[in-house]
C-alpha cells in the first residue's frame, strides 16, 4: 500500500546504519512503488557535503549495500533525486533554520536519530524550539536504548520532555521480520494451536538466535555489550514475548504491547546457574573473540544460553530456553515449541517416546515444521516413525523475497503510516532491562569468566549442561 507523501529527516544521514541500511531499504521501497513522487528524504549530518554530495555518496551506498537488480536501476535517478541535505550541527545552531525552512508541516513528518544515543535530547529539544516537529511529528530511534534500567530510563525521559509516547517509534528490528509477525498470526489466525498453547501441553521452548558472523568491524561497541544488552535484552525478549503473551483483544499497538509488558513483568529472576556465557576462541584458521573485539583480556560473552521461567498459570513450570551467539556452526534463527509427551501409549514403548514439536524457523529459510507421529508405511505392522511436516513459505506461497520488504523497509514504513505495532513501548523496554540487569550485575561482581567454545561449534559445552541436566537437548544448529 503507498504511504502518504512524507518529509522523512535522517540524524545521522551519513552514517554506516543510513548507508547500509535505511537508504538501499527506502530505494527498495520506491522501486516497489511504494514512496510517493512527493515524498522527500532529507539527510542532516556534520559535513558540509552540499545535496549533490549527498545524493553522489547514497547513489555510492545503493550501489554498495543495496544489491539493486538491473530492472531497479533504471529508477535510481529519480529517487536520487528526492533526496535533500542539511549540514547540521546537532548541538549547537547551524543548519536548524535551514531545515526549519525545509520541511513542510502539512505532511507527515517523521526524524529518524540515526545517531549515537547522548544526543537524542540536544535533537528533541531543538525540533521543538525550532518549532520543526509538528504534534503529529514522529521520531524513530535505535538500539541500543540504553544499556541499564537507568540508562533506559534517563533517554525515555528525555524523549518524553518532548514528545508524547504515540509519537515515539523504538525499532528492534526483530519485530519488522516477516517471520516474527507470522509468529502472532500463526497463533492467533488459526483454532488449532492456541489450546494446546500452555503448561498443561507444552514441555518447554527453546528460542535459537545462531550467527556465523563475529564481531570484526563492531568490536568497540560490541565489547562494552556483549550478546546479553546486544541481543537478548530485545531481540530474544521481544521472540518470547509473541510467544507467550495472551491475546490480546485487537491488533492494535497498546492492546499488543501491554500483553507483551505482562510477559517481561512475569518473567522471574534467573538464578546464577541458569545462565550460561561463552566466547568464541581461536581455532587453526579463524581468530578468536579477542583477537576480533582488539581487547586481550575481554571478559565480554559473545554467546549466552538461559534457562527462563515466566511466573504466571499459562506457563507455570513450563522452562524457555534461550540461546544466541556468534560464529556458530550456522546461521539459524529457530523457535521451538516443544509438547509433552503421550499421557499413555498404546503402541510400543518407543512410540510415545517422541514429542510433537512445532518449529518455526525465522532464517535464513523461513517456514514452520511440525513434527508427528505417523504409521510407517507397508507391511511392517504397526510400526510408527516420526517425520516433520515441513511447509517452507516460499514452497507453500511462492518466492516473494524480491517484493518482501526486509526488518527496516517495513519498520520505516509503519512509521509514516503511524502504526506503532511492532515498535517497543518506552515502558517494555525498561520493563526488559530490569530483568536483564541483575544478570549482568551478578557477572560483574563475580568478574565471571565467559566459557570459551571454538569458532564453527554450537556453543560452550556448559550451555548444553544446561538443559541435559533437565533431561532435555537442544535442538541441532544447522
Ligand atoms: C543486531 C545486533 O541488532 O542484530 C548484531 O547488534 C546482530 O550483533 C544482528 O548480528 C542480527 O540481526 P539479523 O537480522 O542478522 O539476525
Amino acid at each position: 500500500i503507498p504511504v502518504e507523501p512524507f518529509d522523512l529527516v535522517i540524524f545521522g544521514g551519513t552514517g554506516d546504519l543510513a548507508r547500509r541500511k535505511i537508504l538501499p531499504g527506502l530505494f527498495r521501497r520506491f522501486c516497489a512503488g511504494q514512496m510517493p513522487a512527493g515524498a522527500r528524504i532529507i539527510g542532516a549530518a556534520r559535513g558540509d557535503i552540499g545535496q549533490q554530495g549527498y545524493q553522489d555518496m547514497i547513489r555510492g551506498a545503493i550501489n554498495e549495500f543495496g544489491a539493486p537488480s538491473a530492472e531497479s536501476l533504471v529508477h535510481l535517478d529519480a529517487f536520487i533525486a528526492q533526496l535533500h541535505y542539511v549540514a547540521i550541527d546537532i548541538c549547537g545552531d547551524g543548519g536548524w533554520g535551514e531545515l526549519a525552512k525545509l520541511i513542510r508541516k502539512d505532511l507527515v513528518n517523521a526524524y529518524y536519530f540515526s545517531v549515537a544515543p547522548s544526543l537524542f535530547g540536544d535533537i528533541a529539544a531543538r525540533l521543538n524550539s525550532w518549532d520543526i516537529a509538528t504534534p503529529e511529528a514522529r521520531i524513530v530511534v535505535e538500539k541500543p536504548f540504553g544499556r541499564d534500567l537507568q540508562s533506559a530510563k534517563a533517554l525515555n525521559k528525555v524523549l518524553s520532555q518532548q514528545f508524547d509516547e504515540s509519537q515515539i517509534y523504538r525499532i528492534d528490528h526483530y519485530l519488522g521480520k516477516e517471520t516474527v509477525q507470522n509468529l502472532m498470526a500463526v497463533r492467533f489466525g488459526n483454532l488449532l494451536f492456541e489450546p494446546l498453547w500452555n503448561a498443561q501441553y507444552i514441555d518447554h521452548i527453546q528460542i535459537t538466535v545462531a550467527e556465523t558472523v563475529g564481531v570484526g568491524g563492531r568490536g568497540a561497541y560490541y565489547d562494552k555489550s556483549g550478546a546479553m544488552r546486544d541481543m537478548v535484552q530485545n531481540h530474544l525478549m521481544q521472540l518470547l514475548c509473541l510467544i507467550a503473551m495472551e491475546p490480546p483483544s485487537h491488533f492494535d499497538p497498546d492492546a499488543v504491547r501491554d500483553e507483551k509488558l505482562k510477559v517481561i513483568r512475569s518473567l522471574a529472576p534467573v538464578a546464577a546457574h541458569h545462565v550460561v556465557r561463552g566466547q568464541y576462541d581461536a581455532t587453526a584458521t579463524t581468530a578468536s573473540y579477542r583477537t576480533d573485539a582488539e581487547n586481550p583480556r575481554s571478559f565480554t560473552e559473545s554467546y549466552v544460553a538461559i534457562k527462563a521461567h515466566i511466573e504466571n498459570w499459562r506457563w507455570a513450570g513450563v522452562p524457555f530456553y534461550l540461546r544466541t551467539g556468534k560464529k556458530l556452526k550456522a546461521r539459524t534463527s529457530e523457535i521451538a515449541i516443544v509438547f509433552k509427551k503421550l499421557p499413555h501409549s498404546i503402541f510400543e514403548k518407543s512410540a510415545d517416546e517422541k514429542q510433537n514439536v512445532l518449529a518455526i524457523q525465522l532464517q535464513p529459510n523461513e517456514g514452520m515444521t511440525l513434527d508427528v507421529t505417523i504409521k510407517e508405511p507397508g507391511p511392517g505392522g504397526m510400526r510408527l516413525v516420526h517425520v516433520p511436516l515441513d511447509m517452507t513459505f516460499a514452497d507453500a506461497l511462492g518466492d516473494h523475497s524480491e517484493d518482501t520488504p526486509d526488518a527496516y523497509e517495513r519498520l520505516i514504513m509503519d512509521v509514516i503510516r503511524g502504526d506503532q505495532t511492532l515498535f517497543m513501548r518506552g515502558d517494555e523496554v525498561e520493563a526488559a532491562w530490569k530483568w536483564t540487569d541483575p544478570i549482568i550485575e551478578a557477572w560483574e561482581a563475580r568478574n565471571d569468566v565467559p566459557k570459551l567454545y571454538d569458532v564453527g561449534s554450537a556453543g560452550p559445552e556448559d550451555a548444553m549442561a544446561l538443559i541435559h541436566r533437565d533431561g532435555r537437548r537442544w535442538r541441532e544448529v544447522k
